[in-house]
């Protein structure tokens, strides 16, 4: 007979919990978050390269990373806010709200630094470019981690325990209210 190697999960851990917005219980948002976390944590690097070099180039860079990183970081944030709200457990982690906050003020320091870089391109990089795109590559690094949290402590996006599964708190199964 086959031995149950799970181990029961402590009330301080939720179960897993599939997302919502996912391909064959693939989740699509952690597809997506790679381009925003690439494009926007190298702006910053680009802006130094181009104060280090002065070639035009790493400024004209900087402003097209920083477009890309705006373009899939809405797409990403629009696909993580669906599944965080149409999955209660979700909803009820700390750091899902922690990692939403931080998450909308990557957005906000990406449209700014667009913002800042559309007048031209080499100008914006001193010293308000170079500010706000270290300012966005720690808060890209604490968004992601929150996500790594939900992600790899809370199991959210993960499938397979069909026995946890089962009571995974998606509002679309959400049992009614004991009495
Ligand atoms: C703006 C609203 C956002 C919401 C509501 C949100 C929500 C979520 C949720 C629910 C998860 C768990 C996995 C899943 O269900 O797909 C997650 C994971 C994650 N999120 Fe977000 N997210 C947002 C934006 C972002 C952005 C802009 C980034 C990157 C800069 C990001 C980076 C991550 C990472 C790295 C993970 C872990 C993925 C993994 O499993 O490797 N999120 N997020």
């Amino acid at each position: 007979m086959r031995k149950d190697l799970r181990q029961p999960v402590p009330d301080t851990q939720s179960h897993t919990v599939e997302s919502v917005l996912a391909i064959a219980k693939h989740p699509i948002h952690p597809m997506l978050v790679t381009f925003p976390i690439a494009f926007l944590s190298m702006v910053v690097v680009t802006d130094i390269l181009y104060l280090w070099l002065g070639a035009p180039f790493w400024a004209e860079l900087s402003f097209w990373f920083n477009v890309g990183g705006l373009g899939f970081g809405v797409l990403a944030g629009i696909v993580g806010t669906i599944d965080m709200m149409s999955i209660r457990v979700v909803r009820r982690h700390v750091s899902a709200w922690n990692h939403f906050i931080v998450a909308v003020m990557v957005l906000a320091m990406a449209a700014l630094g667009v913002w800042l870089r559309l007048p031209g391109h080499t100008e914006a990089v001193w010293p308000w470019g170079l500010l706000s795109s270290a300012t966005m590559a720690v808060l890209v690094g604490v968004a992601g981690w929150l996500g790594g949290t939900l992600s790899f402590r809370h199991g959210v996006g993960v499938y397979g325990d069909e026995e946890t599964e089962a009571d995974s708190g998606r509002d679309a199964v959400e049992k009614p209210p004991a009495e």
